[in-house]
């Protein structure tokens, strides 16, 4: 039978395989196919950087019905020798058997992270199951970290997907100066977990090219993650390495060379201008950023107006806290004059913090007893001196949803004036100005209005720049990166208003208006915490 014959042959199998099974159940196993023509693509480039004319032997770790095999030995032909085709569901693995039985493929059914090498191969290429952490058990995940640790030496975080745990582990197959060819998402480019992988692949073996593909060409509609290519060679690292992306992979639309030592330094790869650009005025040089509060269960900590008057609890144990940013339909809050949002739902922070029951008035007490039986138990609550205990936090008078898909190029999260006194969840992050930018806050409404409107104008490619894409377009902001944002507009519009130049220190470090920060313009610290970090930046400066 001809490859296009047994192809055809294949894709019928997968479709009528991936049509049997729910969703939630490929999502547990990765189960996304490579697309034929991005598979047929692949071979066609990781052939090229095979040494030599010599046949080779291949590694298939997750094989599925062979979307690799049949693009190796179409684009190839003869060049591989047999390909080691690795899956774990029988499904799979009794289709794959079938189609390729007149093949030179040794077709296992196993799980390739626990299987030990019987033989090494030039060649590994994957599309390996993208399984988030939370599907990976704690007793699996310590046998895969102990497993990576004692054959690279790298801690994989607890965060970590399966896909790495997978690419680590296939050095162990691979011959001296073998090739390895991963389609995998790009997260690891930029998370934390994703560290272990950068040091891998910048320090253990000789990374040869990163592809990426542009973040809104989803190759895998039904997976929601942006991917890459990533080839390296098992041999040491060279001096720099090939970053290409959109387009496709044999003609992407940039490209770039990037030294291995700049790799190595860099939070977030690849490390260019664009991505991690030198000093200049960002976010973290105007605004102290907090995560809103955690209340360890909401339905139940925020109550909104109506149930506490007819719990009659009093104003003195409730503040006002704005609903999740997908309630919320102003990026505007307007106040009354007791500080509570009149154009946002009116609900309320039940707060008793360090006071002890018997010490509360009834109507509080029975509310609490309620939650005894729900709330108490529930982790964070549980885990507090007293279960109905709340984080503290001022009012912050900007606000920012850290989450979003930025419809139509438009910037991904939402900036928000709050000029009440509610705060807010952790489905936000709080700005506390500081500094001069804290003076003028306090100095009138259209001061801050104005600021505002400068953190408005951040173009979209910045954040996409300094957060992090989870493909299908979903970008999310962390604390550290919201405050890596460039914001020359507020710059200038500040410097402009105080009339005075703000200067860049050898260290990158923004001084506006020359004035040390005081403890009191961090809000909401410990008393405890406030007096370390204030004591720690006078031993800093003496
Ligand atoms: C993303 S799919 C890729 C399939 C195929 N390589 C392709 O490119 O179309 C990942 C495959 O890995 C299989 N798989 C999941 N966990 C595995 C494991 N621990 N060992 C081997 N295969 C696994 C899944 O069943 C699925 O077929």
């Amino acid at each position: 039978m001809t490859i296009t014959a047994v192809e055809s042959i294949r894709l019928e199998e997968q479709s009528r395989i991936d049509a049997s099974k729910t969703i939630n159940a490929r999502r547990r196993l990765g189960q996304f196919a490579t697309p034929p023509d991005l598979a047929r693509d692949i071979a066609r480039e990781t052939v090229a950087m095979l040494d030599g004319n010599a046949t080779v032997e291949m590694l298939e770790p997750s094989a599925g019905t062979g979307a690799f095999l049949s693009a190796f030995f179409s684009e190839a032909p003869g060049r591989v020798r047999r390909i080691l085709a690795v899956e774990l569901d029988l499904a799979f693995h009794d289709a794959q058997k079938r189609i390729w039985q007149d093949f030179p493929v040794d077709s296992r059914m196993a799980d390739f992270t626990a299987l030990k090498p019987d033989r090494f191969v030039d060649l590994v290429v994957a599309n390996p199951p993208y399984v988030r952490h939370h599907n990976i058990s704690a007793e699996v995940k310590q046998r895969l970290q102990a497993d990576v640790m004692a054959e690279t030496g790298l801690r994989l975080s607890g965060l970590s997907s399966l896909y790495c745990y997978f690419m680590l582990l296939s050095v162990k197959w691979m011959k001296p100066d073998a090739i390895g060819a991963w389609l995998v998402p790009t997260e690891w480019m930029s998370v934390n977990y994703g560290s272990a992988i950068r040091s891998f692949l910048s320090e253990r073996v000789r990374l040869l090219r990163v592809h990426r593909f542009d973040s809104e060409d989803v190759r895998f509609s039904d997976a929601l993650v942006s991917s890459c290519l990533v080839w390296f060679r098992n041999a040491p690292p060279a001096d720099s390495v090939t970053f290409t992306s959109g387009g496709d992979i044999t003609h992407p639309s940039r490209t770039e060379e990037v030294s291995v030592a700049e790799l190595r330094q860099a939070r977030k790869w690849p490390p260019t201008e664009s991505a991690n650009p030198p000093s200049a005025p960002r976010l973290r040089d105007f605004f102290t950023i907090r995560r809103g509060i955690a209340t360890g269960d909401n339905p139940f900590f925020i109550l909104p107006q109506e149930k506490v008057q007819e719990r009659g609890i009093p104003s003195c144990f409730l503040k006002p806290i704005l609903p999740s940013p997908r309630h919320l339909k102003t990026d505007r809050i307007l106040s009354d004059e007791a500080g509570i949002p009149v154009n946002a739902n009116r609900q309320f922070l039940l707060d008793c913090t360090g006071i002890d029951r018997t010490d509360l008035p009834e109507s509080v007490m029975a509310y609490l007893t309620e939650g005894e039986a729900t709330t108490a138990s529930k982790k964070l609550c549980a885990g507090r001196t007293r279960w109905y205990d709340q984080e503290q936090r001022s009012p912050a008078p900007i606000l920012c949803s850290y989450m979003g898909r930025g419809k139509d190029d438009g910037t991904p999260v939402r900036f928000i004036l709050n000029e009440s006194a509610a705060i807010a969840t952790n489905s936000f992050l709080m700005l506390y100005p500081k500094g001069s930018l804290r003076r003028v806050f306090a100095e009138s409404p259209e001061a801050r209005e104005a600021a505002w409107r400068c953190l408005l104008s951040i173009p979209a490619g910045e954040f996409r720049r300094a957060g992090r894409c989870y493909g299908g377009g979903l970008q999310k902001m962390e604390p550290r990166e919201l405050g890596d944002l460039l914001c020359q507009k507020l710059a200038d519009w500040l410097s402009e208003r105080i009339g005075f130049q703000y200067r860049q220190e050898d260290s990158g470090q923004l001084l506006f208006a020359m004035e040390p920060e005081s403890p009191d313009e961090i809000p909401s610290l410990t008393k405890r915490k406030r007096a370390r970090k204030f004591q720690t930046r006078r031993d800093a400066n003496s």
